[in-house]
């Protein structure tokens, strides 16, 4: 079986992760679960690099031991990347004992090589960049990076790595593996720096306690940059376990920042060559995500949260934004207004309107089951088939945006069919019975296979637009199901709208169309005018011409949007240990899992239930909600209970157990 191997970069921890960061995660993980799709034997690592100055001197501003304050950090960033759907396999910090094992190991083989030696470093050093710098670097005496923080001069015993004896072994590599540093143009300038000449580095940091120490003089500490490079082999075993190292190593990917490909594309190769390991297949170096323009930084005010965006439409929404929206490899830009905007126009009003008005029409003109019925559409069944070889093309070449679009072609190609067949017309003629099954058919075939292509974007989405148009969600396979299938009968789902659309003050893209045309037949690009809602399946409106129905008479005030409601995150969640609070009547301590980990959580249904019965029941949880201190255990989570005043709470199960990790909505 193929196996892939795939890092990111590892964040440094001094301060939360922000959309930028975030960016690179969310592409990686599309990756790692296109080729999961494949079949291939994935592994996707992600962690943390916490042995940089900033991260020492953050906890000591905050009174903490650097550990501690580390650890704290891993609980951001990790809730972070569950809140994205980010699939990682492995998480490694770089304060682990693994990572020190294989960090001593390649220190160990450059030395052994005679490809260290001591001298002293005089120079600048930005601490921000953890980066010795020459003059030329400067401008105006600061580093341009980080031109508020003046680069410090040191002076110290350091050892270097000789970096100058692998100019040439580097360039052949360039030139025999063209593929080795992509995109093209980062690869040329990388090329250009090894031609320029190259310099031998410092690998380690006199007088500093936080970092490795050097196994050949204990008083040095491992140079942050070296160290976190070594974490990628440090994962797989290296120096531990050699049979996984075996395995896994070389990595097939490392995806990181433009800024950071010269230590990847440069620093790292040379330093495999020396310690005799193979090399990385490719680097990666994507652009970098702009707000409104601006470069992303914190003294700037141009952070943006990435927990708020996914919150703001969900995760998906913002993973498809992510991908869709930037050319990967090239910069991109994130605003709120755009964010919007493409929700409406790719969610709302197009993917979303489409799944709502198939189920809708499945519902109203066969009770919900369709078949096949005759001969498919050859047109759509010969786009599907093209739009899953370029979107092949697309996702093994890393243009992650066109694959994306390639998928969005078949939505679009399916709203065009529905306009051009008018199965609400053909429903009026019970001679075309059969064509209209068909039609249907086809167009929920479309639907299906457009998710599977999706599914490494928006993976929860899809497996519940799957659900819905009754394929099977789980094990999606894209040998198996990226393919037109015009057999089997499948029953349709008619549940509310997925991405219900919401109100922009900006301009919209989409079309007024003063020609009045029943809903089932939208003009092409399938988008309601602007400013009318995405009728919801099962709503008249979705259907065809809307039937006289009562308007609902009930006070209206008080409700609350269906925006307001989505902003509650509800999982299904599954029981694994339950015990009482001690000295509480009331409280049970919960430990569940909730699909992407695992919660302790604090429920008042003692007095209701013994702990034991509640061990293996599947429950649903209000998965966002802020900790809370209960008795002194860190609430996370909240189970729903049907609560009468007075009387016992009945926790809210299931008959037959969705998935944990499910969204309840
Ligand atoms: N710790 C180093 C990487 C060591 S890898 C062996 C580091 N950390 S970082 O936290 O500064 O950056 C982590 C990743 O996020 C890097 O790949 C960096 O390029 C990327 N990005 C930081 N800001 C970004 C944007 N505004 N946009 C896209 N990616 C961004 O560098």
């Amino acid at each position: 079986m193929t196996r892939f191997y795939l890092t990111t970069a590892i964040d440094y921890v001094n301060s939360p992760p922000h959309l930028g960061t975030a960016y690179e995660k969310v592409c990686a993980d599309v990756i790692a679960r296109y080729h999961r799709l494949r079949g291939h034997d994935t592994r996707f690592l992600m962690g943390n690099d916490e042995h940089s100055q900033n991260v020492f001197k953050k906890a000591q501003e905050l009174g903490l031991e650097p550990l501690a304050y580390c650890d704290q950090m891993e609980e951001v960033f990790r809730r972070t990347w569950a809140r994205l759907d980010v699939s990682f396999d492995d998480f490694i910090r770089t304060t682990e004992a693994r990572h020190k094992v294989g960090t001593t190991e390649i220190a160990r083989r450059l030395y052994d090589a005679g490809d260290i030696y001591e001298g002293v470093y005089e120079g600048w050093y930005c601490v921000s960049c953890e980066e010795f710098k020459q003059e030329k670097d400067l401008v105006d005496g600061n580093c341009p990076l980080h031109p508020t923080l003046k680069p410090e001069w040191i002076r110290e015993k350091n050892y270097f790595f000789r970096l100058s004896k692998y100019q040439q072994p580097l360039l052949d590599h360039f030139a025999a593996h063209p593929e080795f540093m992509q995109p093209d143009n980062r690869r040329n300038e990388i090329l250009r720096l090894i031609e320029g000449g190259l310099l031998d580095v410092s690998v380690s940091r006199a007088g500093q306690s936080w970092g490795i120490p050097l196994p050949w003089d204990p008083g040095s500490v491992v140079y942050v940059w070296f160290d976190a490079l070594i974490n990628y082999a440090s994962a797989v075993g290296l120096g531990a376990d050699p049979e996984m190292f075996e395995r896994w190593w070389p990595a097939d990917l490392h995806i990181v920042g433009k800024d950071i490909t010269r230590f990847h594309a440069v620093f790292w190769p040379a330093m495999l060559m020396s310690a005799r390991l193979p090399l990385p297949r490719q680097v990666f170096g994507h652009g970098f995500m702009t707000l409104n323009g601006q470069r992303m930084s914190k003294t700037l005010g141009t952070i943006v949260d990435p927990i708020a965006a996914a919150d703001r439409r969900g995760h998906d929404p913002l993973r498809l934004y992510l991908v869709k929206e930037v050319s990967f490899g090239g910069d991109g830009d994130f605003s709120w207004e755009r964010y919007d905007e493409r929700y409406n126009v790719d969610l709302a009003n197009n993917l979303g309107n489409l799944v709502s008005r198939v189920a809708s029409m499945a519902h109203r003109y066969r009770g919900g089951r369709l078949a096949p019925a005759g001969a498919t559409s050859d047109q759509l069944a010969r786009l599907a088939e093209q739009v899953v070889a370029d979107y092949r093309t697309a996702m093994d070449g890393l243009a992650l945006h066109e694959g994306a679009a390639h998928a969005f072609r078949l939505v679009d190609a399916a709203n065009e069919f529905i306009a051009a067949t008018a199965p609400w017309a053909l429903a009026r003629d019970p001679g075309q019975s059969d064509r209209l099954g068909q039609v249907l058919f086809d167009s929920a075939e479309a639907i299906r296979l457009a998710s599977v292509l999706l599914e490494p974007i928006m993976p929860s989405s899809c497996r519940e637009i799957l659900r819905r148009v009754g394929a099977d969600p789980t094990g999606v396979s894209f040998d198996r199901d990226a393919r037109w299938r015009n057999d089997g009968a499948r029953m349709l789902l008619q549940e509310g709208p997925l991405w219900p659309r919401v109100d922009t003050d900006r301009p919209k893209e989409t079309t007024v169309t003063d020609n009045p045309v029943p809903p089932d037949a939208p003009s092409p690009g399938a988008r309601p005018p602007a400013g009318q809602v995405a009728p919801a399946a099962g709503s008249p409106s979705a259907a065809g011409p809307a039937p006289a129905v009562p308007v609902a008479s009930a006070p209206t005030a008080d409700r609350i949007s269906i925006d307001d409601f989505m902003r509650v995150e509800l999982r299904v969640a599954k029981v694994l240990a339950a015990e009482k609070v001690e000295k509480s009547k009331k409280l049970l301590k919960l430990s569940v899992d909730v699909g992407s980990e695992q919660r302790t959580l604090v429920a008042g249904i003692a007095e209701a239930y013994e702990p034991e019965a509640l061990v293996g029941k599947t429950v649903v949880v209000v998965f966002n909600l802020k900790p809370a201190k209960l008795m002194g255990i860190e609430s996370n989570g909240m189970v729903l209970a049907a609560s009468p005043d007075g009387g016992t709470p009945t926790v809210v199960t299931f008959e037959n157990p969705p998935e944990p990790g499910t969204r309840v909505r």
